[in-house]
């Protein structure tokens, strides 16, 4: 066991919680992914110090260059509903949250569903990846991958993504191994919420962090890849988005696609 993976189990205190560490790797949830088809057991946690090919949401990639970075991934076997699996991606948000604003003592912000903001600039993205295969409906396997921006990669991030990418810290912090203190913590964190995502005690911190309520967003339907203005009005019990549509006389609960900043922030 390398030094690390021992740092991270120690805070993640956990029988069921196991720590694999590389230097390098494709995209931690990929590799999860095979792991979980070649049939691992639930609670490996698998971390990465640079992914060659980060994932993100809806076929985009991740930026995840060496030391300005935690990529990491938790292989599950959900013993949950479909409607409960839907919540681990909002969930792992909450846990981000909770962890990084205690950590870093600053203030975050979540877009729904999966992005996490400082200051306005996205600091960390989640990705939830199901199994291929299904039994009785549910996915046999869930990675859950996070992946947190924590200082300015050196010579600034790709011209794509500059307007939008932030990071937790503006500069290096002095502690050597905050890094498996953030991922021991935030992976303790998640699996608490785990045990009972239907807890809406998590929604209200949800609630309470969530960007653009009461603002005008533009609504993405990944759907049909259509636009429309709305105003985003609350969440329900369920992470759905509550978006009220010029014209249409009550919100309509919106579990898809994404939402965008009409205002310049
Ligand atoms: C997004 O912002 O669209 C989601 C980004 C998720 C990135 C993390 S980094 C660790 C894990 N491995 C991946 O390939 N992606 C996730």
């Amino acid at each position: 066991m390398s030094r690390d993976a021992g740092v991270i189990l120690r805070i993640l205190d956990n029988d069921r919680l196991r720590v694999e560490t590389l230097q390098e790797v494709t995209s931690t949830n990929g590799f999860l992914l095979s792991r979980g088809a070649a049939g691992e057991a639930e609670g490996l946690i698998l971390t990465a110090d640079r992914q060659t090919a980060g994932r993100g949401r809806s076929g985009r990639s991740f930026y995840s260059p060496d030391v300005a970075g935690i990529y990491t991934s938790l292989l599950l076997r959900p013993k949950l509903t479909m409607e409960q699996i839907e919540k681990l991606t909002p969930l792992a948000a909450v846990a981000v949250c909770e962890v990084l604003e205690e950590i870093a003592g600053c203030r975050l912000q979540i877009k729904w569903v999966n992005d996490v903001y400082r200051d306005g600039r996205k600091i960390c993205g989640i990705l939830a990846q199901a199994s291929p295969t299904f039994t009785n409906g549910i996915p046999d396997y869930v990675v859950m991958g996070i992946g947190i921006n924590l200082f300015p990669p050196q010579g600034d991030f790709p011209q794509e993504i500059r307007d939008v990418a932030g990071s937790l810290w503006d500069g290096p912090v002095s502690d050597p191994l905050i890094r498996e203190k953030i991922i021991g913590r935030l992976w303790k964190r998640f699996y608490e919420l785990y045990q009972d995502p239907d807890d809406t005690s998590f929604v209200e911190t949800y609630r309470a962090h969530m960007m653009l309520l009461g603002e005008e967003v533009i609504a993405y339907d990944g759907a049909d890849g259509s636009e429309r203005v709305a105003r985003l009005t609350g969440l329900t019990d369920d992470y759905a988005l509550l978006l009220q549509f010029e014209g249409e006389s009550a919100p309509a609960e919106v579990r898809t696609g994404e939402i965008r900043i009409r205002r310049r922030l």
